[in-house]
């Protein structure tokens, strides 16, 4: 009776410390003042706790729902000087168990950022989160609300703030709100992107180095006024075919390179784990009827589609055979680049929409102009005309990161060696680049590290073969603990067919069997030196 009268005393005053904890916290969350922006104006503040929300999964950002998530919102709008521009910042503050870290959350596609659903999982793990509109408006598929001005002129102060502008202002403002809801500082400050958030990482890490402790940045849109328009390369060939596969032949033909070339690595997966290694010729099976795995239907390969793979796998070159830029690696869906249709009986090619919109709104000017129509001398042209124009701006890939090394940041970029929309050749020329500036390998891996994942699409974003690697937490514990990450633990989706775990290991070493024990388990294999 004691005992029972005792919990209900302590049960009473809990709730009532509870409840009184909650009145302070929603009066602190609410009287958040606004943060200083340098080069521009707050419009607006408001915030309030967000209690016992529920987060629905939302593909391809968060892949499970989230429950009983308890948050400070906070939403921030400004406005650039001299620019006629609305910028979100919104920010949720974990209410219970804050980890003492804050972290930037990037964009996708054309969009800085995709709001309030890529919060969710940082919150519920006990990170200070932001995510930034970066002031543009309409999907994250076209820039055509934003992209040009009244007069048809570029909008540059958008264009401005999706290249680089939107991430410092995500960091000021995501910080100062996290220190005044806390009273005091973060403690560390993270970024987290893939693709067009992978790009806004380096350019964090190129432009505003005292930002964040560390980086990561998956399959990075960087090099971008290059690699969109290598995008259009496929189109290209299809038009000078004249013949426009289908998803099936597609399909068909990269099943059997990668037939040709799983075995290369003494494991039959279906993963290649060295793309550049495979020599797989696609005129070898003209003639032959191969399954296209999805349709469960068979196609007899013809000479056409076979050059047009073999030159989509060698990259776009000029008519003098003058390389331009990567190719597909062996193994990468080809149906986002080379995609067709069919009307009328007649099948035609669908250019991808971020090349598409890059080349129509951007280098063109002029959103009649028909992609689809490029041929090699018109993109060797549009190559020329989108490096000059927008390199300075958006190119985001100079190498010189001596001053984020210098403030002691540290950088994981990985990138999928099947990614059908980001060659990532690109990300390893760019590795490299760094280390001839920076004065070699060792300099390098002091701060820097790259990690290719082979068999894994587009940010991981499936289906896909491959084991996914999810390396936040290696960033943490090379930023907090210093222990730089020599490999990264992957393991296949849940929906994958075959089910296994892999070691991904720090370029240039990659992930060998040793020759014996489970081959589904990372334990049975080693990083070596690719020999
Ligand atoms: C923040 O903005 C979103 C719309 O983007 C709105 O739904 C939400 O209520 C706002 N929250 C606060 C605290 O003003
Ligand atoms: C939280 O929300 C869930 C469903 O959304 C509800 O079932 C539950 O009762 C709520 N809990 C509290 C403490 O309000
Ligand atoms: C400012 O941008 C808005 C659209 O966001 C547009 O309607 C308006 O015309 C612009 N003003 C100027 C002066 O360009
Ligand atoms: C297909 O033919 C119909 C009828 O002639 C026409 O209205 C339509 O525009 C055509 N579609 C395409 C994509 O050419």
């Amino acid at each position: 009776m004691a005992l029972l009268l005792y919990v209900l005393v302590l049960g009473q005053l809990f709730h009532r410390c509870w409840a009184e904890a909650l009145d302070h916290t929603a009066a602190k969350c609410s009287k958040i003042p606004a943060p200083r922006v340098p080069g521009a104006k707050v419009l607006s503040i408001s915030s309030a706790l967000r209690l016992n929300h529920t987060e629905p999964q939302s593909s391809p950002i968060l892949d499970h729902t989230i429950d009983n998530i308890n948050v400070c919102e906070v939403n921030v709008t400004l406005r650039h000087t001299g620019a006629n521009d609305t910028v979100s910042v919104q920010t949720w503050l974990p209410v219970h168990q804050w980890n003492k870290r804050f972290v930037a959350v990037g964009g996708g596609a054309w969009a800085a950022g995709t709001g309030l659903v890529s919060l969710a999982e940082p919150a519920s793990q006990g990170y200070a989160a932001s995510t930034t509109d970066g002031g543009l408006i309409g999907s994250p598929y076209s820039p055509e609300l934003w992209a040009l001005n009244a007069d048809g002129s570029v909008n540059m102060d958008l264009l401005t703030n999706f290249a680089s502008r939107s991430i410092h202002d995500m960091a000021i403002v995501g910080k100062a709100v996290t220190a005044s809801f806390y009273s005091h500082a973060a403690k560390y400050s993270y970024w987290n992107g893939c693709s067009t958030g992978g790009r806004q990482g380096m350019v964090a890490a190129q432009k505003y180095p005292k930002d964040f402790d560390g980086v990561l940045a998956g399959s990075p849109a960087i090099y971008w006024t290059e690699y969109v328009i290598a995008e259009l390369w496929p189109q290209v060939v299809m038009k000078a075919e004249n013949y426009f596969p289908t998803q099936c032949e597609y399909e068909a033909i990269v099943q059997a390179g990668i037939a040709a070339c799983d075995g290369l690595d003494k494991v039959k997966d279906n993963v290649i784990t060295q793309p550049s290694h495979c020599k797989f010729d696609p005129f070898t099976v003209v003639g032959k009827k191969l399954q296209c795995p999805s349709a469960k239907e068979e196609v007899v390969i013809n000479e056409k589609l076979a050059s047009i793979v073999s030159k989509i796998w060698d990259g776009p070159r000029d008519r003098h055979g003058k390389s331009l830029w990567y190719g597909l690696e062996i193994g990468a869906s080809l149906w986002n680049l080379a995609e067709t249709g069919e009307a009328n009986g007649t099948r035609f090619g669908k250019p991808v929409f971020v090349a598409d919109g890059w080349t129509r709104f951007f280098v063109k000017r002029d959103p009649k102009f028909d992609t689809a129509s490029v041929d090699t001398d018109a993109l060797v042209q549009l190559f020329r005309e989108s490096r000059e124009t927008f390199d300075e701006i958006i190119g985001s890939a100079n190498p010189d990161l001596s001053r984020f090394k210098k403030s002691g940041g540290k950088l994981i970029m990985w990138h999928g060696l099947a990614d059908q929309l980001i060659f990532p050749q690109g990300s390893v020329r760019y590795y490299e680049e760094v280390k001839r500036v920076l004065g070699g390998s060792k300099a390098t891996l002091d701060f820097f590290r790259l990690f290719l994942a082979p068999g894994v699409d587009h940010c991981g974003y499936g289906p896909t073969p491959g084991a996914v690697p999810s390396p936040f937490n290696d960033l943490v514990s090379w930023v907090e603990k210093g222990r730089a990450p020599e490999k990264i633990e992957a393991k296949t989706l849940p929906t994958s067919a075959v089910q296994f775990t892999r070691k991904i290991c720090r370029y240039p070493l990659v992930a060998k069997y040793q020759g014996w024990g489970d081959k589904a388990s990372s334990d049975s294999y080693k990083c070596m030196r690719d020999c």
